[in-house]
């Protein structure tokens, strides 16, 4: 799997997210659409962005039974996203349906990632209000091994946890991680960052980069600064 860095394109509608793009010279960066976006402007704003020569993450978390899971993901491969996600709490067999769904009838299909544990869940939810006992991060990496277990690509996580996650699942085990802030920028709501120098070095291998591009004062040039960052 070939390192990028993927442009979370949160914006509220189609409008922003073109003259967003537009903004782009030659560059065409390899962008997430999140569940705002498509729940608004539905799979037209996927074939549009993708008809601009990008790569396509659809960010839309898919969680319900498996066979549910295998027919959505069926769609979904239908609308030709390179990347795609689901949460890896919906169990082992939804994700090894979910595999199925996505996968063409040539055999080829996007990279499948699982979302293991929410990082808005802390350790204090997890084991009183959801009653998982022991510790999140290992039950992050148990997650991850089930996801790895069913035949996806990898997990999103904290570039934090990329090195481990690697170690437990492999070093082909794809780790996808948002929380990326250049070393001279704010982090905003973000509790826990890395530069994306710093993500490249702990081996992550696709970078999620929001606002540090998004509202930056020339999105493009911001953009090049994390490739060169990132990829080198
Ligand atoms: O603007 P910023 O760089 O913080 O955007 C990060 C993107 O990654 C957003 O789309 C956010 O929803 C997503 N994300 C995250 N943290 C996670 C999972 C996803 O920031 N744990």
């Amino acid at each position: 799997m070939g390192k990028d860095v993927i442009v979370a394109c949160d914006f509220a509608g189609a409008k922003q997210t073109f003259d967003f793009l537009d903004s782009f010279g030659t560059a065409r960066p390899f962008v997430k659409i999140g569940m705002e976006l498509y729940y608004a402007e539905g799979p037209d704003i996927v074939r549009k962005i993708k008809e601009r020569g990008h790569k396509i993450f659809l960010d839309l978390k898919l969680h319900d039974i498996p066979n549910t899971v295998k027919k959505a993901m069926a769609v979904l491969s239908r609308l030709d996203v390179d990347m795609t996600n689901l949460h890896a709490g919906g169990g082992v067999e939804m994700m090894k349906y979910a595999v199925e769904g996505l996968t063409r009838p040539d055999g080829t299909r996007p990279i499948l990632i699982a979302v293991t544990m929410l990082t808005s869940i802390s350790q204090e939810v997890m084991t009183k209000e959801l009653g998982v006992s022991g510790q999140l991060p290992e039950t992050v990496i148990r997650y991850a091994k089930n996801a790895r277990a069913a035949g996806l690509d990898g997990v999103v996580c904290s570039p934090l946890e990329a090195g481990v996650v690697h170690e437990s699942c492999g070093a082909d085990f794809v780790t996808v991680t948002p929380g990326v802030r250049f070393a001279d920028g704010d982090a905003g709501d973000q509790k826990r960052v890395m530069t994306p120098g710093q993500a490249r070095i702990i081996g992550s291998d696709y970078i999620v980069v929001g606002r540090p591009i998004t509202a930056a004062p020339d999105p493009e040039a911001a953009y090049l600064r994390c490739v060169r960052e990132f990829v080198g």
